[in-house]
């Protein structure tokens, strides 16, 4: 399985998107930073549309995304097929996305939680495995509402 992370945010979330992008970095996962790198203005659902693409085509293994809620990137992604997304704001949700949600996307609000929670929650949702089990079931009942 690939060690890529595609990151992407709106203007919102630059400085934090690349906080996290050194973070991760430094923990040895390959970043796929997609940008944007301006702070122009700049509509989220196209970069959460494309984080979520390299994922489900398995370019990416996961994908960290930003907007100022964290909410609208969210709701982008989990519009690509194969992607499950979960916003968080702490980290708690982080483990629990994975554990039980199988998420192959986090979705952070850097105007929601500060970098240093923000750098925790990456943390807790990049080192908790799927449990799987009766949670298989359920996220296949997922993918089968994709149709
Ligand atoms: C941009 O101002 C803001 O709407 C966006 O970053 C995000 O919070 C949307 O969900």
């Amino acid at each position: 399985m690939t060690d890529r992370i595609v990151l992407t945010s709106d203007h919102a979330a630059i400085a934090l998107r690349q906080a996290i992008a050194v973070h991760i970095a430094a923990q040895g996962w390959t970043v796929v930073d997609i940008g944007p790198t301006t702070h122009e203005s700049t509509p989220y659902p196209e970069h959460g549309a494309a984080a979520g693409a390299r994922v489900a085509s398995g370019d990416c293994r996961f994908g960290i995304i930003l907007c100022g809620t964290g909410q609208g990137i969210m709701m982008a992604a989990n519009k690509v097929k194969g992607v499950r997304c979960g916003v968080c704001a702490d980290t708690f949700s982080a483990r629990m996305i994975r554990q039980h949600n199988d998420a192959n996307m986090l979705s952070i609000g850097a105007r929601v939680v500060g970098e240093g929670l923000a750098l925790d929650i990456v943390d807790a949702f990049l080192a908790a495995p799927f449990e799987g089990g009766r949670h298989a079931t359920r996220v296949e009942m997922i993918r089968a509402l994709e149709g």
